[in-house]
């Protein structure tokens, strides 16, 4: 009873509060010539409606499709309205947010894996909608609750509290979209795998996609996908194009993993309409503070339909579930994001405008307005400083990412690190950093330095508090080595895009079919890469990966040996990516008994996927001086897990060092 109270007051408040702006705009509107105030919100039976002048946003009220948006009409000057949403889809599955779980009792395989879509299934609690002058900006707001009783036994409701918020700002064609997930004491144990806003684009206007600079192009259409327009491939998302709409898409491969972006490089990707010379922006700024797994986490973007993704949590390319125990108190605020409407001159114009929008939302970032209590306003955030001094010269020019993340959390990786929020900056090429905007909180401080293997295994606690700076000093980074560098291949970046992609074009490892490209380079026997003579660049195939029939290939690397020091050696395999693989290792000795076993390793699927990594792992192996010899020596990797057809390892960087000897300096050498 006292919640609807409350709701009603709210109710009046905001009545009150739409009255205020109703009458301010009257009163300028006839005191001055400058544009009317246009900002408003109306209410229907089935739904809600916020708009400004540019934009009208239609939210399902609590019923079906409570809170999905059901129509953004794009109001444009002196020319007609545009409907950016696809009608011909049911109302609440044109923009739906959605979530895949899994339930407490889970273990393995997909036996209990459900989706839901917010607002389905009632439990929909309606609360308000506010509007506020923050900033001197009017905006106007709204919130769609939903609520699962306790120990709901029903599956088609995920045990967990969600918030959905969507402000509209005048003056700004498009919309902030946030969300609060909240699994509380009375919340059945369960493991959140994804969470996202699916918006379905009007098909008859939305034909080209952009997803960065060198990545923008005319797409099939959802027709095109049918099975009497193109033939289905190795994997159920990935089909070929026999009779496109444009036949100039005439045997092209369509997957959403062609699209996948990394957090740092994703703030802002969309859909253009090229004959209406107008765009749909996904703009998220700092989004790897709230979507788990770190700068190199990989996710989504667009998607033929026309779809617009809004990734929020995945298990893509390897990042883990949300894991949460019975009655466990968690909560997470997503985003804001900004759907953000353009129109320009061109395709050109448009992504400069949307470009420029991005800049100016991540100047913008953390929002002031945001109404979770749970989302920190910028003052109530704090800043950490430092340098990162690295202890090897020859290292000064590579990228250093400098990140904090939740010291509550059970893992100090943070490409596992998906509850808490991470925060992250780039060093200077002095090596200083400063990260702004910090939640206060207490911290592990994460170094991923592109070219040099840091030695984390002292992990630093940082605290940072309200409103103040922490200055750290400097961070000593470390190499990771036990002894001279013997030889290396690759370079220590989480990626395996140095090696052989064997394509034309730049970035191959995009295209559809790669696994199969080693077994037509090298059909018969497995290549042996002599260190000293072969070049990584051109000798060593991206990924290791086994063979159409299934046999597995295995990976000889010759090297010599002009002293066998006694004492163990150190071979370093750091993996970029990894699927349902593990490794046998042998020396000189190709037929006999594997030394060492790696044990099954690798859940991202990312060459399928067309990553260039997926979960970044290494693996420190010693070995006696004993199985070595002097002169020509062999190590050979089999994968010998050949069951599944995407089964592969990407190296990222290996690496064999000498035992450690007094009279050796290894800091002359490099990395
Ligand atoms: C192709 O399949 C779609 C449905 O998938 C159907 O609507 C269409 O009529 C078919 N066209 C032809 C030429 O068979
Ligand atoms: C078809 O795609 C090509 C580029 O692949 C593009 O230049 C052309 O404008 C497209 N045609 C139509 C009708 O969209
Ligand atoms: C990263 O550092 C640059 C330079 O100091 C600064 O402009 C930017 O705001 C920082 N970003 C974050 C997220 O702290």
């Amino acid at each position: 009873m006292a919640g609807l109270n409350v709701n009603l007051i709210q109710k009046l408040l905001f009545i009150f509060l739409l009255c205020g702006f109703v009458c301010q705009s009257h009163s300028q509107a006839s005191s001055s010539s400058r544009i009317t105030r246009d900002l408003a919100y109306s209410e229907s039976a089935e739904n809600v409606i916020l708009k400004n002048d540019k934009l009208q946003l239609m939210i399902g009220k609590p019923g079906a499709g409570g809170g999905s948006v059901q129509s953004m009409v794009y109001r444009r000057d002196g020319l007609r309205d545009l409907e950016l949403l696809d009608m011909k889809q049911r109302p609440r599955a044109r923009g739906y947010w959605d979530l895949h779980w899994e339930s407490g009792s889970y273990i393995s395989g997909n036996d209990f894996n459900y989706k839901f879509r917010f607002g389905n299934k009632g439990g929909v609690q309606w609360t308000d909608f506010y509007g506020d002058g923050a900033g001197g900006d009017q905006m106007v707001g709204i919130t769609v609750k939903q609520e699962t009783s306790s120990h709901t036994s029903r599956h088609n409701r995920a045990p967990l509290s969600t918030q959905v918020h969507y402000a509209v700002r005048e003056g700004l064609s498009g919309t902030y979209c946030s969300l609060l997930v909240d699994h509380s004491s009375n919340h059945r144990p369960m493991q959140l795998t994804e969470l996202r806003l699916v918006l379905k684009l009007n098909p008859e206007l939305f034909d080209y996609s952009y997803v960065a600079d060198n990545r923008q192009r005319f797409m099939p259409t959802r027709m095109d996908l049918s099975k009497n327009r193109s033939e289905s491939l190795a994997f159920k998302e990935a089909r070929m194009l026999t009779r496109p709409k444009n036949e100039s898409l005439m045997y092209e491969v369509d997957h959403k993993y062609q699209f996948s972006v990394e957090s740092k490089d994703g703030i802002m990707y969309g859909w253009i309409s090229s004959k209406e010379k107008i765009g749909v922006w996904i703009i998220s700024p700092n989004k790897w503070e709230y979507l788990g797994g770190g700068p190199y986490k990989q996710d989504l973007t667009v998607q033929t339909g026309p779809n617009l993704l809004a990734m929020l949590h995945s298990a893509h390319y390897g990042t883990p579930p949300i894991k949460l125990e019975e009655s466990e108190k968690w909560n997470k605020v997503y985003g804001p994001f900004l759907v953000y409407v353009n129109q320009a001159e061109d395709i050109n114009g448009l992504i400069e405008d949307a470009k420029a929008r991005a800049a100016l939302e991540t100047a913008s970032w953390p929002y002031s307005w945001v109404p979770f209590e749970e989302y920190r306003k910028p003052e109530g955030r704090g800043t950490v400083t430092g340098r990162a001094v690295k202890l090897d010269p020859h290292l000064s020019g590579s990228a250093t990412w400098i990140g904090l993340t939740d010291a509550k959390s059970p893992t100090s990786d943070w490409e596992e690190e998906v509850k808490g929020h991470q925060f992250w900056n780039v060093t200077n090429s002095d090596g200083e950093f400063t990260i702004y905007n910090v939640n206060p909180g207490t911290y592990l401080l994460q170094t991923m330095v592109q070219g040099f293997l840091v030695d984390s295994s002292v992990l630093q606690l940082v605290t940072v508090q309200e409103g103040e700076v922490s200055n750290i000093g400097d961070i000593i980074l470390r190499p990771k080595r036990k002894g001279p560098i013997l030889w290396e291949i690759g370079q220590p970046d989480r990626s395996a895009g140095e090696f052989l992609v064997p394509s034309g074009v730049k970035d191959g490892f995009r295209q559809y079919g790669m696994w199969d490209k080693y077994s037509e380079l090298y059909p018969v026997a497995d290549p042996v890469y002599v260190v000293g003579e072969s070049e990584w660049k051109k000798d060593w195939f991206f990924a290791h990966v086994i063979r159409p029939n299934g046999t597995p290939t295995e990976r000889e690397i010759q090297f010599f040996l002009e002293d066998v020091v006694p004492g163990d050696y150190t071979l370093r395999l750091a993996i970029a990516g990894a699927h349902k693989a593990a490794l046998e290792i042998r020396i000189n000795d190709p037929t006999g008994p594997a030394i060492y076993d790696t044990g099954a390793f690798g859940r991202d699927n990312a060459l399928a996927r067309a990553g260039i990594h997926g979960h970044y792992e290494e693996f420190t192996i010693s070995f006696s001086h004993m199985n070595f010899r002097l002169g020509m020596n062999s190590l050979f990797l089999r994968q010998r897990k050949t069951q599944n057809r995407f089964s592969y390892v990407m190296y990222d960087y290996i690496r064999l060092e000498e035992p450690m000897m007094f009279s050796h300096s290894w800091m002359s050498t490099s990395r």
